[in-house]
């Protein structure tokens, strides 16, 4: 078993004793007995150490500068209440990008100066909620958004604290689906083609805005940090150039999200504290070039904060062993879940790890893939992973990695209730999402 001595891959509270793992002082037998699978487990103490990593990383980096950073937890990874609480406790603020994140935060009662609202899309109602409750600040992602943001802003008797979305052109990160800075996509406002100057010009000119500044998002599971210095250069030469337009110097700078983890045995999270070093070094080079001082930034991790502070554990069901063609096999283990807790395999390609968990063997491994319970053949949690040749019906497997964009991008597809999340703390658990039920499922449909 690798997951005790890897702590890039499992939760940092994870033990194992006789082939059980217990996460934080509970052993996933008990949790299993408890609360059911497939269930999402968290570590408590993780989640808040990372978050507190990360702030730490950021902050530290920039302070010799005199740069002040704030680091937003991008709660589309995954969100409740009691999550937004713990990453703001550890001094993070929430990223929202819909009205339910956003309402939830607002449920956890952080207080709006500390909440940020993105969207390409933003609804009238979501930007009245979130100017409202006073967000810190509305991400503008069109030209159209500009009049919206203004004309709600007016009616509520407010200045709108607004910053601009810029596609920079670097394109970052892993799948294509997550790279969001290139210009054939559906986000930002182009900087090639003048669109973010405009935006900015607009913004500058309508009293109803304040214009806080500049906003890029590259991508998401980046492990190359040189796309963040990139995407910062062209922002800060934005900033100049406005400045030279305008005499104003937009006081702040976000360089978004995207931080990537590891999903894998032998693969490694980046590495903040470096990265963070690294782009001070940058930035204060490139604002000396430019005549200009350093802003405030700010930065947006999700998966880095949460991703890893998860497992997903499975009961296992049907094993199946399939011959291949290449006269090779390959054993077909079905979990309880699938595609509906896990959509990452089948829309990325994304790669993950699992073990059996809940005895010791000595039997040896074999090719093996853990497929779902939903009709579909592209209903795969692990595509390929060495699984003891004796994994058998009630198993437990769990996949490490899964607490980013696993619970949060989760479905009903077969009409199957959703997982829960199991947070653990201390020899303690408690859930702080629900498992949903059939009663729930069926509550929805009015006949
Ligand atoms: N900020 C903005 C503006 C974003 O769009 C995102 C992610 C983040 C921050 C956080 O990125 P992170 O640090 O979590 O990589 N569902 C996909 C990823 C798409 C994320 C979209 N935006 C996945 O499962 O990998």
């Amino acid at each position: 078993m690798t997951h005790p001595t890897d702590p890039q891959l499992w939760p940092a509270n994870v033990t194992v004793t006789d082939g059980v793992l217990s996460l934080a002082g509970m052993s996933v037998t008990e949790l299993a007995g408890t609360y059911g699978t497939p269930s999402f487990l968290l570590d408590v103490a993780d989640l808040r150490e990372r978050a507190a990593r990360y702030r730490d990383a950021l902050v530290g980096a920039f302070a010799p500068l005199g740069v002040d950073v704030d680091v937003y937890y991008a709660s589309k990874a995954f969100l409740s209440t009691a999550v937004a609480r713990w990453v703001h406790a550890e001094g993070l603020r929430i990223d929202t990008a819909a009205h339910g994140e956003l309402a939830t935060a607002i449920a956890a009662g952080i207080p709006g100066a500390d909440i940020g609202l993105h969207g390409n899309n933003k609804s009238a109602a979501e930007i009245t909620l979130a100017l409202g409750h006073g967000v810190g600040r509305i991400v503008i992602d069109s030209l159209p958004e500009i009049e919206l943001v203004g004309s709600i802003a007016a009616e509520l008797g407010v200045r709108a604290p607004v910053m601009v979305r810029v596609t920079t052109g670097v394109h970052a990160g892993g799948h294509e689906f997550i790279a969001t800075a290139h210009e054939d996509q559906k986000f930002g406002l182009s900087l090639a083609s003048g669109a973010a100057l405009e935006a900015m010009e607009r913004i500058h000119a309508d009293d109803r805005l304040d214009l806080l500044g500049l906003h890029s998002h590259i991508g998401s599971q980046i492990l190359d940090p040189a796309g963040f210095g990139e995407a910062a250069r062209a922002l800060l030469g934005l900033r100049a150039e406005f400045a030279e337009r305008t005499g104003e110097l937009v006081p702040e700078v976000d360089l978004g999200g995207g931080f990537g983890i590891a999903y894998v045995p032998g693969e490694e999270g980046v590495d903040v504290a470096a990265l963070a070093a690294d782009l001070a070094g940058l930035l204060a080079t490139e604002a000396q070039a430019l005549g200009t001082t350093l802003p405030r930034l700010s930065f947006e991790p999700g998966r880095a904060i949460v991703g890893p502070t998860m497992i997903t554990l499975y009961t296992v069901g049907t094993v199946k062993p399939v011959v291949l063609d290449d006269g090779g096999s390959r054993l077909y283990v079905s979990v309880d879940g699938g595609m509906s807790d896990n959509i990452r395999t089948a829309l990325y390609d994304a790669d993950y790890h699992a073990e059996l968990v809940s005895r010791a063997t000595t039997a040896p491994t074999v090719t093996a893939r853990v497929v779902g319970k939903h009709c579909e053949s592209g209903d795969i949690v692990v595509r390929n992973v060495a699984l003891p040749a004796d994994v058998d019906a009630g198993d437990l497997l769990a996949v490490p990695a899964t607490g980013a964009y696993g619970r949060s991008m989760a479905s009903n597809y077969n009409l199957l209730p959703r997982a829960g999340v199991v947070a653990v703390a201390d020899g303690q658990a408690r859930e702080i999402v629900r498992r949903e039920t059939i009663e729930d499922v069926l509550a929805l449909d009015m006949g």
